[in-house]
């Protein structure tokens, strides 16, 4: 995965548990990369698992949770840095819905070595929406987080359910999502 998602990762731990555990845990876990992130770099999406739980043992709080706390951490940092994403939708399902047609795409033109999941809009009317996740990364905890930091940013207060399915295409997590106001 791209190094943003990295930096970004230790800014949010940092911010959880301190910057001496950061660097504790870090040098515990021996990780390939060191935990030496750039930006520009690219690296193994595994040593966020690694980390994560990590920073579970530490914290006492459920690994999954974790992961979607740094969606919502990661999703806000997305709305400054990208915010035209954001401008270009009215609202949070035109947003949500844009993920796939539009984000993504832009974002593998930009970097072509990004691993990308499949987050397709399913269904939709004015209050409901179905959004399918796919990935072989798993990571539909961090894709929750995102959706909820979304839903924050366009002041809509939204209820999830979540799914896991199979079909010919492989599994997936179906997130059944209900605007409430
Ligand atoms: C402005 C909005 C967004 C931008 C700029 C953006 C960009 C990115 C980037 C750069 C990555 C890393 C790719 C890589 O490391 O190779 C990523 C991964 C990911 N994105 Fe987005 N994204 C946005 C919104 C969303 C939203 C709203 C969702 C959820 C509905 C989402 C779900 C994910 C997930 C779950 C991953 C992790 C990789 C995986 O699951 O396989 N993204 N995105």
């Amino acid at each position: 995965m791209k190094g943003i998602v990295f930096t970004e990762y230790l800014a949010f731990a940092e911010n959880l548990v301190g910057e001496d555990v950061v660097e504790d845990v870090i040098e515990a876990c021996k990780l390939p990369s060191g935990g030496a992130y750039t930006t520009v770099g690219t690296y193994d999406h595994a040593e966020i698992v690694i980390l994560t739980k990590a920073f579970s043992e530490h914290t006492g709080i459920d690994d999954q949770d974790l992961v979607r706390m740094f969606g919502v951490y990661l999703g806000e940092v997305f709305q400054r840095k990208f915010s035209q994403f954001f401008a270009e939708a009215d609202t949070l399902f035109d947003f949500l819905a844009s993920v796939h047609t539009h984000i993504h795409v832009e974002v593998q033109k930009l970097y072509p070595d990004a691993e990308l999941p499949s987050i397709e809009m399913i269904e939709r009317s004015e209050r409901t929406a179905l959004l399918r996740y796919r990935s072989p990364r798993n990571m539909d905890a961090l894709a929750l987080g995102l959706i909820q930091a979304a839903a924050s940013g366009f002041g809509d207060t939204i209820e999830t359910e979540r799914d896991s399915g199979a079909d010919v295409d492989g599994t997936y997590v179906d997130f059944r999502l209900t605007r409430s106001g």
